[in-house]
């Protein structure tokens, strides 16, 4: 997408042809940095710290986070030890187990005098699909917003409602969740976006915002409780989120408090759709609840802010009183029951396993 009248991806290949230049996600929104990678240990913190973020650029840059500890030890225990040590940086994505799987199991088949390149050339695949994939999600997706467009008096806005950061910045380019939004407001469809906060890390405000907002669609910011009002009162004609793990039968696990949002939708009989492109899926998990690995992070996300003084100094000041202890919970899981549709780049489809294997049906014979 363009910033500024220029087209950036989120990760791409330096013009040193093997370091690897992201955005730096900490620093938005008062900020738009650019960072380096040029080792293993740097990927694996970029995924961590979340410089990088979202289910879809995590994979990527575990991507090319093999190609970096391959191009200074190509062995089969540093290909081993890469995985392992990306794998280990952030639980509940599944398209980091994903993109590590395709990279080993392509890579350890070759000689090791071979495997830097090949990496390299792995990952900007897996980069370069992830753009189309969100591309036709953007499709598929928009088709909704049409719908409901026709639904709509004349000159009124279709209302969406979103919840944390599934725009360009969660992928290499487009977005999940927010692909539909802008396919729709490109045809010149009316729209409006409610963009949630989404605390504690407040990926709404800062990303989904600043992407909105970069790219003209007209979107208010709404603290995270705000939906269920809104749907009370006929101000949200479509929910649509992103996903970080889809079980086969169609839960979804995604940021915390999505679950809530989608029991408000279902109350008020409001569409709730979920954006999500196949590596997703975790086709091995039938109970979302149950066995998605939720990640915990450090308690000072939710009882520290940090934002941007009136004079321009960035700062960071606690809002609890300092005995409080907190909890962080970074996801939570929405039962198949309350999703409306999936949308993928094959289509959309009831979240079910029969909808899911309908789309994809190479995967009946191991779902
Ligand atoms: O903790 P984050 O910012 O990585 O969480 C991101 C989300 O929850 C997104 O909604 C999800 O990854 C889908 S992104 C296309």
């Amino acid at each position: 997408m363009k910033i500024d009248g220029v087209a950036y991806r989120t990760i791409w290949l330096a013009g040193d042809g093997w370091s690897v230049e992201i955005i730096d996600q900490t620093k938005a929104p008062h900020d738009f940095a650019l960072a380096r990678l040029t080792s293993l240990e740097e990927a694996a913190h970029a995924i961590r710290a979340m410089l990088v973020r979202g289910a879809p650029l995590i994979g990527a840059t575990a991507a090319y986070g093999v190609a970096l500890a391959l191009r200074a030890d190509p062995s089969d225990a540093a290909l081993e030890q890469a995985c392992a040590v990306l794998l280990a940086t952030r639980p509940t994505a599944v398209n980091l187990r994903w993109a590590l799987e395709r990279m080993r199991r392509h890579l350890s088949a070759l000689p090791p005098a071979e495997r830097a390149a090949a990496a390299y050339a792995e990952a900007a695949a897996v980069a370069d699909e992830d753009v189309v994939i969100n591309r036709a999600i953007g499709e598929h997706g928009a088709a909704l917003i049409r719908q409901a467009a026709l639904r709509k008096k004349p000159g009124e806005p279709v209302n969406v409602l979103t919840h944390c950061n599934a725009g360009w910045l969660a992928t290499v380019d487009w977005g999940t969740a927010l692909a539909p939004i802008y396919v729709a407001f490109e045809e010149g469809i009316k729209l409006h976006v409610w963009v949630d906060e989404t605390r504690p890390r407040n990926q709404g405000a800062s990303l989904t915002a600043w992407e909105l907002n970069h790219h003209g669609v007209p979107h208010t910011v709404v603290v995270d409780n705000v939906g269920g009002h809104l749907m009370q009162h006929g101000m949200v004609d479509l929910c649509i989120v992103g996903t970080d793990r889809t079980t086969a039968t169609g839960d979804v696990c995604n940021k915390i408090g999505t679950y809530l949002k989608a029991l408000a939708a279902h109350d008020n009989g409001v569409p709730f759709y979920v954006a999500l492109p196949s590596p997703t899926i975790d086709w091995g998990m039938a109970d979302g609840v149950k066995e998605i690995p939720i990640e915990e992070r450090d308690p000072r996300e939710v009882t520290e802010l940090t934002g941007i003084t009136a004079d321009g100094r960035i700062e960071t000041i606690r809002v609890t009183p300092a005995g409080s202890p907190a909890a962080n919970y970074g996801f939570d899981v929405t039962p198949a029951r309350l999703v409306t549709g999936l949308v993928t780049e094959r289509g959309v489809c009831p979240a079910t396993r029969d909808g899911l294997l309908g789309l994809f049906p190479e995967r009946r014979a191991v779902a």
